[in-house]
């Protein structure tokens, strides 16, 4: 069955956890969708996963369309999350629905997702009034990295943690549906998740949360850039890829690759009447 935004709404009432992975291509949400996770999050994470640049800053619009829609042609029972890139709407109102807009229609997502708190709140009323389900995400929020001096736990000190609570009463406040809470502190995340009525996603923010969120890349092992302290590894796919790719590089070399079975045949009776 599709999920959509009631589910999210029933999971908190019911007490049962949500699931949500990133996914950038048709392939992998299908596999992805086929394991059943609720939710597949279109991350601009991308960025750093699929791009390889060292953070999300330079992802762009089309970016995020190109990728989502193939995310939305696999994902057939999944929750389809698109995040709004940097500077999709921190600038106006305005260019938040627009861009809002664009990832819905051209991009076939079910909900956005932006960054931020009380500084985002117009822009998270005016999308959700539009009719576009809006997920939140706060404290050690990506796009800010240049203003937090690098990938640091957030709300740590009172002013910090007092900071991030308002945050996430005023998302909710403002109409978000669910709120991605990032890199803050165990206590602080079951506070929040105690007090608020949306539910509550956590990446490094512990099992208090009403769901859990990671890149698959990370929990596959197929991403050694950086490992955030609050991966964990499920698999180690990347191993298994170069194991294989090492061993067509030997077959190909050895001629044991393609064999026979991999060929197609023809008679003999008319290669031998080819001129
Ligand atoms: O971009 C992303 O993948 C995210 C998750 C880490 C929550 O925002």
């Amino acid at each position: 069955m599709k999920n959509t935004v009631l589910t999210f709404k029933q999971a908190k009432e019911n007490g049962t956890k949500l699931t949500m992975l990133t996914a950038y291509d048709y392939s992998t949400a299908k596999l992805i969708d086929e394991a059943g996770v609720n939710s597949i999050l279109v991350g601009d994470s991308l960025g750093n996963v699929m791009l390889g640049y060292e953070d999300t800053v330079s992802v762009t619009m089309e970016d995020m369309i190109h990728h989502g829609a193939a995310v939305a042609r696999g994902a057939k029972n999944a929750l389809v999350v698109i995040d709004m890139p940097f500077m999709s709407y921190q600038t106006s109102v305005y260019d938040a629905i627009v861009n809002a807009g664009r990832l819905m229609k051209e991009g076939r997502a079910n909900a956005v997702k932006l960054e931020g708190g009380v500084e985002v709140t117009e822009q998270i009323k005016a999308i959700t009034a539009a009719g576009i389900p809006v997920v939140a995400h706060i404290g050690l929020t990506p796009q800010s990295i240049n203003a937090f001096g690098g990938h640091k736990v957030q709300g740590k000190t009172e002013k910090a943690a007092q900071k991030i609570l308002d945050d996430a009463r005023a998302v909710e406040q403002a109409g978000a549906f669910a709120v991605v809470l990032e890199g803050i502190p165990a206590k602080l995340a079951s506070l929040i998740t105690k007090e608020l009525l949306i539910p509550t996603i956590g990446i490094g923010a512990s099992a208090d949360c009403d769901g859990q969120v990671l890149v698959y890349q990370d929990m596959l092992g197929m991403y050694s850039d950086f490992t955030p302290k609050f991966v964990k590894k499920f698999a180690n796919i990347g191993e298994v890829m170069t194991a294989a790719f090492r061993q067509y590089i030997e077959e190909v070399n050895s001629g044991a690759f393609p064999s026979e079975e991999n060929c197609y045949a023809i008679s003999d009776e008319i290669i031998e009447k080819l001129k």
